[in-house]
C-alpha cells in the first residue's frame, strides 16, 4: 500500500470523528461506580496536591492527552495545540500513529512539532502492533527521535484492522514481535488499546514481557467500529459497513478494563475510553488507575485554539480537585485508598471474573485488600 493511503486514511479518521457520531452506545460503566461522600473534608482547595508520578516523570495533574493525530498536514496544528496544552499544564501526551511519517518523511514535522511546543512534557511516540514485523531498528529509532520520546506506545486495534476495506491484517507472530521489541528498547514501552479494553489475561502477558504501563482504552467512548462504519459507507463498501455496525459496541467497558488490568498486572494504568469529566477521572483513580486519558473530547477544542483547549482541560482538572475534596483526599495518591461501591453490570462483571482476587494481590497492598473487603460486603 502506498503512503498516500495512510495519509488519506488519517484525514478520513479526523473528518469522520469531527462530523459523525462515533461514540459507543454502550456505557463505560462509570455510572456503576459510586464514591463515598465525606461531609467534613477539612481540606482547602489550595491544599490539594494533584501531582502524580508516571514512568519517572512528574505530571502536574493526573491527566493524559491520548493518541490522536499526525501524519497529515491538517494534523500539524492540532498536534501543536495539544502539545502546548501538555507543556503549560504539566501533562503528558501520546502522538497519533507515526506510520505515515515512516512512509513519507515529508510528514515528520506533523509529529516533531509536538516536541518543539512541549520541550519538557512527557511525550510518547506511537506505532500500531500490525507494523511491528515490518519495522527494523532504524525505523524504531526514527519514531523515537522524531518526538524525542520519553516512551514508545504500541497501539492494539485488531477490530479496526478487520473493518478497514483497505487493510489486510495478519495477527500471527505479533506477540513475539512485541516481546522482542520490548526487550530490545531502553525506553519504556506502553501498550494501549483503542476502545475495546485490555483483559486481565493480556495485562499479565504484557507485564511478563516487560511492558512498563498500560493504556486500557476501554469501551464507552470513541468506537473505531463506528469510525470505520462511516468510512465504509462513504466509500460505498456497504457489506463491510454492515459488519462494522455489528461490532459498534464491542469491547470491555472502561471500568471493567481498569479492574481487569489491575487484577492481571501491577503496571501503572492510564484509564481511557469515554472519560469525559473530571469525575470520571476521579473514579478511575479510585479504581486504581494512575492517570485518566482523553482523546475525542479534545479534538474540537484543539482545532479551536490553545486557549479553548487549555480552558477545557483546566475545567477537568478543577472537577478532579473538587472530587478529591469530597472523598476526603488531599493528594491524588490517596484516591486509590478510598472506598467505593460497585453496582449493576460492573459489580456482576467483577463477581463473575473474580477480579482483584485475594490470590492475585501482592503482599502489602493494603489498599487492594480494603477495597476487596468493601466490595465483598
Ligand atoms: C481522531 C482520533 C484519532 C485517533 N488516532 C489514534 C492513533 O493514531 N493511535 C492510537 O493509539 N490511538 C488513536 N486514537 C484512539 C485514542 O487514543 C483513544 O484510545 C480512544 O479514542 C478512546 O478515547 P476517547 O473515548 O476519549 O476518544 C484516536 C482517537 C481519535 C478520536
Amino acid at each position: 500500500m502506498g503512503f498516500r493511503s495512510t495519509e488519506e486514511r488519517k484525514v478520513h479518521h479526523l473528518r469522520i470523528s469531527l462530523e459523525e457520531d462515533v461514540e459507543s452506545k454502550a456505557s463505560t460503566g462509570f455510572e456503576d461506580v459510586h464514591l463515598i461522600h465525606r461531609c467534613l473534608p477539612e481540606i482547602d482547595p489550595e491544599e490539594i496536591d494533584l501531582k502524580v508520578e508516571f514512568l519517572g516523570h512528574t505530571f502536574k495533574a493526573p491527566l493524559f492527552i491520548s493518541a490522536m493525530t499526525g501524519g497529515a498536514p491538517e494534523a500539524k496544528m492540532i498536534n501543536a495545540n495539544l502539545a502546548e496544552a501538555a507543556e503549560t499544564l504539566g501533562l503528558g501526551m501520546c502522538v497519533g500513529s507515526q506510520r505515515a511519517a515512516l512512509e513519507n518523511s515529508g510528514l515528520e514535522d506533523t509529529f516533531s512539532i509536538v516536541r518543539e511546543r512541549a520541550p519538557k512534557a512527557f511525550i510518547s511516540a506511537n506505532i500500531g502492533f500490525m507494523e511491528l514485523p515490518r519495522l527494523d531498528e532504524k525505523n524504531i529509532e526514527l519514531l523515537i527521535k522524531m518526538v524525542e520520546a520519553d516512551a514508545l506506545t504500541i497501539h492494539l486495534n485488531a477490530l479496526q484492522e478487520m473493518l478497514q476495506y483497505d487493510a489486510k491484517p495478519s495477527f500471527k507472530s505479533l506477540k513475539s514481535s512485541l516481546e522482542s521489541l520490548v526487550r530490545s528498547l531502553d525506553i519504556p514501552v506502553i501498550v494501549k488499546e483503542t476502545g475495546c479494553g485490555i483483559s486481565s489475561e493480556d495485562a499479565a502477558f504484557f507485564e511478563e514481557i516487560g511492558v512498563k504501563a498500560l493504556e486500557i482504552a476501554g469501551l464507552g467512548g470513541t468506537s473505531w467500529s463506528a469510525v470505520e462504519y462511516h468510512r465504509n459507507l462513504r466509500m460505498g463498501k456497504m457489506d463491510l459497513a454492515k459488519v462494522a455496525k455489528t461490532f459498534w459496541d464491542w469491547g470491555i467497558p472502561t471500568v471493567a478494563a481498569i479492574l481487569e488490568a489491575r487484577s492481571g498486572s501491577r503496571l501503572p494504568i492510564i484509564a481511557s475510553g469515554g472519560i469525559r469529566t473530571g469525575l470520571d477521572v476521579l473514579k478511575a483513580l479510585v479504581l486504581g488507575a494512575r492517570l485518566g486519558g482523553l482523546a475525542l473530547p479534545l479534538l474540537r477544542p484543539a482545532i479551536e485554539g490553545p486557549d479553548r483547549l487549555s480552558s477545557f482541560l483546566k475545567n477537568i482538572i478543577e472537577e478532579i480537585k473538587i472530587g478529591l475534596i469530597l472523598i476526603g483526599a488531599k493528594k491524588v495518591e490517596e484516591a486509590s485508598e478510598k472506598p467505593f461501591i460497585l453496582t449493576g453490570l460492573m459489580a456482576e462483571w467483577k463477581r463473575q471474573r473474580d477480579l482483584i482476587g485475594r490470590k492475585r494481590i501482592s503482599p502489602g497492598t493494603l489498599t487492594s485488600v480494603i477495597k476487596e473487603e468493601s466490595l465483598d460486603q
